[in-house]
């Protein structure tokens, strides 16, 4: 397995592969991998020749500092990971070869990057499109995965491939979760054990909406109510957003004719949780 460190070095790679006819898909993640991040790496083999994945806590996305500075970083864990795995080539660089001085160039998404997560968190999807940008620029995939986990950037980043002419075929995963039904994380690491308890309040929430929307109930107000009081019986869970919006267009439903799906953000202390649901109809 490479380990590859800067942008020059990783379009070498890439560019040898492309040359001999091989396609190359990329998986970015920000490290402290999982089960999740595995299960796009096993959608990746599935796609190309050659899987290369990239591990960088980009600083661009990060709106609270505290947030950027407690991010896990096992560097060694994940590199170990990657090799039993079969990733053929792992990139990290670091924040100076990102973002040398000088830098002054970002994406700047539209208006899917305003609501939502984006309304919570101003310039965090800025700072995805920009780094994801970059990631592609030197990995020059034909392919990338995301998981829907992440629905509204995986939205965001079709958006941008399409509007950039990038030529890059992107893949969005379903979320792996664990037997509690909570979606794996890297920031699950940060829960204490009681907050790890508490935190399956929010598939629990989501799967309430799940199962009244499919005994009928097409309002959602109605159907945010009864997932909000899932989460404000939990002591320890603090409730930032719930929305059920249309999956194309992330914009907020008053009733649900077809397709939907339910985000929603949860505070327990200082960290924040993200989780989703499509509801069939
Ligand atoms: P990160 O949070 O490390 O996630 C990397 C990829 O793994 C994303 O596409 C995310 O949606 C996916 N993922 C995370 N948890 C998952 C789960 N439980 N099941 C399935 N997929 C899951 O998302 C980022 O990093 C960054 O914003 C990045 C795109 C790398 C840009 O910095």
């Amino acid at each position: 397995m490479y380990v590859i460190t800067t942008p020059v070095a990783m379009s070498a790679w890439s560019d040898a592969h492309r040359v001999a006819g091989r396609r190359v898909v990329l998986v970015p993640t920000m490290g402290a991998l999982h089960e999740g991040h595995l299960a796009l790496v096993d959608e990746a083999r599935r796609h190309a020749d050659v899987v290369a994945l990239s591990i960088f806590v980009n600083p661009l996305q990060f709106n609270r500092p505290d947030d950027f500075t407690a991010y896990p970083r096992p560097i060694d864990d994940d590199l170990s990971v990657c090799r039993s795995h079969g990733v053929d080539a792992v990139y990290v660089p670091t924040a100076a070869d990102m973002y040398p001085a000088g830098f002054e160039t970002h994406v700047e998404p539209g208006a899917l990057a305003n609501i939502l997560e984006g309304a919570q968190r101003p310039g965090h999807f800025r700072g995805v499109t920009t780094v994801v940008a970059k990631l592609f620029g030197a990995a020059r995939p034909h392919v990338a995965v995301f998981g829907q986990k992440d629905f509204q950037q995986l939205a965001i980043i079709q958006r941008m491939t399409i509007d950039l002419d990038m030529g890059i075929e992107i893949i969005g995963m379903p979320t792996v979760r664990e037997a509690d039904g909570l979606a794996l994380s890297s920031r699950n690491r940060r829960l204490t054990s009681a907050q790890r308890t508490a935190a399956t309040c929010v598939p629990r929430a989501l799967d309430r909406i799940a199962e009244a929307c499919s005994a009928g109930e097409r309002d959602t107000d109605r159907l945010i109510e009864l997932a909000r009081s899932v989460v404000d019986a939990e002591p320890l869970a603090r409730f930032e957003h719930l929305e059920i919006v249309h999956p194309d267009t992330l914009q907020s439903l008053d009733t649900i004719t077809d397709r939907a799906v339910a985000v929603t953000a949860v505070w327990f202390d200082e960290v924040r949780l993200i989780d989703n649901q499509v509801l069939s109809v």
